[in-house]
């Protein structure tokens, strides 16, 4: 049963996750998981896991803050300003907590660098701050970020559910090449992003280390072991396949694996085959 287990969690938050945009409440939408998952993996932005959905899995990893943040950033939802150039970029997801279950309320506060690669260290261009909706939903509108030397492509945020402790963390881009000399990255914070028209949509859902009643389980929670072809150290390229936990995963973009990047963690680099 390990192809059943390992597909029902990731389709269990794939479902949360549609459930909520459609405006559903979760308990309902859950009880439609089988129909639902079929259609929603389409194999290209299967969600990363959380704890309760799926053995062995973590909170959203911890970052370093790095030197340009700055407190009391403007509330808003939009970094764009008169005269604002670069990529336009909106970045869209859910805050869940250990399980499964969106938080709404949590602060989140973005700074990034702009289209040079600089961080406005005096004023508050490219950050600020805003809360998740009662879906535990957020929106950043923004753009992509520039390089600066020692770094490969991120956005900052601090997160906070209410009365809990702040998680800072950093947003990657797939596909960049510095993704790969950046000691810093992770690729369990990779987003994953889509081009329309010219511009960039990017999506990530944030894991909190935020106990919550599981509520009912939609799917069966034997667990197997993981096991499968997947192997840490190995150079995976484009296209590669593998298996983990029962379920086949094509490899998306080329990287040398590492603990911690499972496939299913790792949506931005392996889909389910
Ligand atoms: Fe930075």
């Amino acid at each position: 049963m390990d192809n059943e287990t390992a597909a029902g969690h990731l389709t269990r938050k794939t479902v949360l996750r549609a459930a909520l945009a459609a405006g559903m409440a979760a308990p309902v939408a859950l009880m439609g998981v089988p129909a639902l998952a079929r259609t929603l993996t389409d194999g290209t932005a299967a969600p990363a896991l959380t704890p309760e959905c799926d053995d062995g899995d973590t909170p959203t990893p911890e970052q370093m803050e790095g030197p340009y943040f700055k407190p009391d950033s403007p509330l808003r939802t939009s970094l764009l300003e008169a005269g604002t150039t670069g990529t336009r970029l909106t970045v869209s997801g859910y805050v869940f907590g250990l399980a499964c279950r969106p938080i709404s309320g949590v602060l989140l506060d973005f700074w990034q660098a702009d289209v040079n690669g600089a961080y406005d260290n005096t004023g508050f261009r490219f950050r600020g701050h805003q809360f998740t909706d009662a879906s535990g939903a957020f929106k950043l509108t923004t753009i992509v970020p520039g390089l600066y030397p020692g770094r490969t492509r991120h956005i900052h945020v601090k997160l906070q559910a209410p009365g809990r402790p702040v998680l800072t963390t950093q947003l990657y881009f797939p596909g960049e090449p510095r993704n790969n000399t950046d000691s810093i990255f992770d690729a369990r914070l990779l987003m994953t992003v889509r081009d329309v028209g010219a511009a960039k949509e990017a999506a990530f859902d944030f894991v909190l280390n935020v106990p919550q009643d599981p509520g009912p389980t939609p799917t069966p929670t034997s667990t197997g072991a993981p096991g499968g072809t997947w192997a840490v150290g190995t150079a995976y390229r484009a296209g590669d396949a593998v298996t983990y936990g029962g379920p086949g995963y094509v490899c998306l973009q080329a990287h040398t694996a590492q603990t911690g990047w499972e496939p299913p963690n790792v949506p931005a680099l392996w889909r389910v085959a």
